[in-house]
């Protein structure tokens, strides 16, 4: 499934994620700017936070408890702010968009 990354500038970039991995994951292995991800996944840093397109947030689901309390940590969150290491990558989410906050460039 393809997921387009976009910097707070505008910049797109795409890329062919695999179906199990994270959206954080494949960030990484692509060299996304903009996900730092700090822990590596774990759900205790808030610094892969994402902005995920409205048209695929009934696709990739409500924020988990967890996370909620991480994105406390997070600036400029929104309702459409997720942990990308937590939204997992299948089919349903090939095209997805999500938007990196200017915060972690
Ligand atoms: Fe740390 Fe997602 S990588 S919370």
């Amino acid at each position: 499934p393809k997921i387009t990354y976009i910097d707070h500038d505008g910049t797109e970039r795409t890329v062919e994620a695999k179906n199990g991995e994270s959206v954080m994951e494949a960030a990484i292995k692509n060299s996304i700017p903009g996900i730092d991800a700090d822990c590596g996944g774990a759900c205790a840093c808030a610094t892969c936070h994402v902005y995920v397109d409205t048209n695929f947030m009934d696709k990739v689901g409500e924020q988990q408890e967890m996370e909620k309390s991480m994105l406390d940590f997070a600036e400029n969150v929104q309702d459409n702010s997720r942990l990308s290491c937590q939204i997992t990558v299948s089919d349903d989410l090939d095209g997805l968009r999500v938007t990196t906050p200017e915060s972690q460039h």
